[in-house]
């Protein structure tokens, strides 16, 4: 299939095109490239795809090119040029504490931008569109674990509330328009090519650095670590997954919509991550205790019982081994 990945230069976005390539899909990744964490680490992504591209002789499977979601024109050009089977949208200004400060990015990237890709959509017809929405969906949510038809009208962040918008934006062009439509709530993914504005990246490149960490609320907090490798295998299986009808006592809409939870189904505590990540670097870390920030939740817990029985989701990486390879590229790719 011919599919658009956005974001394709993020972290998820990078290992989800090597995967889908790696399976024989023609992948066109774009990305606007910004500056919201270190650039070189975007490039080099994209560097590292590219020479897999070339390694593997599949140079006409690959295309990338840098585009911004909230700039509608380039989107059209892009939809008018090629025909995508699938649209795969990463793409958006992730990250809960930078929303308090940075607003306006989130209604650039995450709701116009968002609502630009629909509108392509709609004119472009597609086989199946998957966007990525967030755990942060459940707020304060204190049912556990998390299942997809829990409330999620509160969320406490904007980056919560552009990822609510995102379903229920999705929803309704999936209604008015028949786009068969699956959105994807991950819960805090993480490993090799991570992101440096995440703890785990955070932690990691303190300690090296001989540096404090800040821990909020003494790392009691409970966060359901997903391993990238199992979140890519979870997209790749649903990719020719149609989604079936609403079935829903309480809603007569019959579009092709899903929200799936994909987490790892096995909280852990902050503290005991960072014991991880303390033995795989072998240095202990010097701990600087702060309270709960605003915006943050204390829990995250996924129900994936539904993508269990629809795709045979099974998470299969634990901490230690997904720490330990976090760790193990970072030092080679910081030469340490
Ligand atoms: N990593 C996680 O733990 C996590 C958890 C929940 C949800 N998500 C969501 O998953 C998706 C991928 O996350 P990630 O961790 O790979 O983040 P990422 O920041 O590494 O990747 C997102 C990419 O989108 C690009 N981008 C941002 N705004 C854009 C725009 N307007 N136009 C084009 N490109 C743009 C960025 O340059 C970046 O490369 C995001 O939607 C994020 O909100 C991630």
């Amino acid at each position: 299939m011919k599919i658009l990945i956005t974001g394709s230069a993020g972290f998820i976005g990078y290992h989800l095109t090597k995967k889908l390539l790696s399976e024989g899909h023609k992948i066109f990744g774009i990305d606007n490239l910004n500056e919201y964490y270190d650039v070189e680490l975007k490039n080099a992504r994209l560097k590292k795809l590219e020479s897999y591209v070339k390694k593997s002789d599949i140079q006409n499977e690959y295309k990338f090119s840098k585009v911004d979601l909230s700039i509608e024109n380039d989107l059209k050009d892009l939809f008018n040029e090629n025909n995508f089977d699938v649209v795969i949208n990463l793409a958006a200004q992730a990250g809960v504490r930078y929303s308090l400060k940075n607003p306006q990015v989130y209604i650039d990237s995450n709701i116009t931008g968002f609502v630009n890709l629909l509108e392509q959509i709609k004119s472009n017809p597609v086989q199946h569109f998957i966007f990525a929405s967030s755990s942060s969906v459940y707020g304060v949510n204190s049912i556990q674990p998390f299942k997809s038809s829990d409330n999620t009208d509160y969320p406490i962040s904007l980056y919560a509330a552009s990822k609510k918008s995102n379903e229920l934006l999705a929803h309704s062009y999936s209604y008015l328009y028949g786009i068969p439509t699956t959105g994807l709530r991950f819960f805090t993914v993480y490993g090799p090519y991570g992101r440096p504005d995440m703890a785990y990246y955070k932690f990691t490149e303190a300690i090296f650095n001989n540096k404090s960490i800040d821990i909020y609320n003494n790392g009691k907090m409970l966060r359901d670590f997903t391993y990238i490798d199992d979140i890519v295998e979870g997209i790749f299986r649903l990719l020719e997954k149609n989604p079936k009808k609403i079935d829903s006592k309480s809603t007569n809409s019959d579009a092709h919509y899903k929200i799936y939870n994909i987490g790892n189904n096995n909280p852990v505590t902050l503290e005991k991550f960072i014991n991880c990540i303390e033995d795989s670097c072998g240095i202990k870390a010097n701990k600087n205790p702060l309270p709960m920030q605003p915006g943050d939740v204390p829990v995250t817990f996924a129900d994936i019982d539904e993508l269990i029985s629809d795709i045979e989701f099974q998470p299969k990486t634990s901490i230690d081994d997904g720490i330990k390879n976090f760790v193990q590229w970072y030092r080679e790719f910081n030469n340490i």
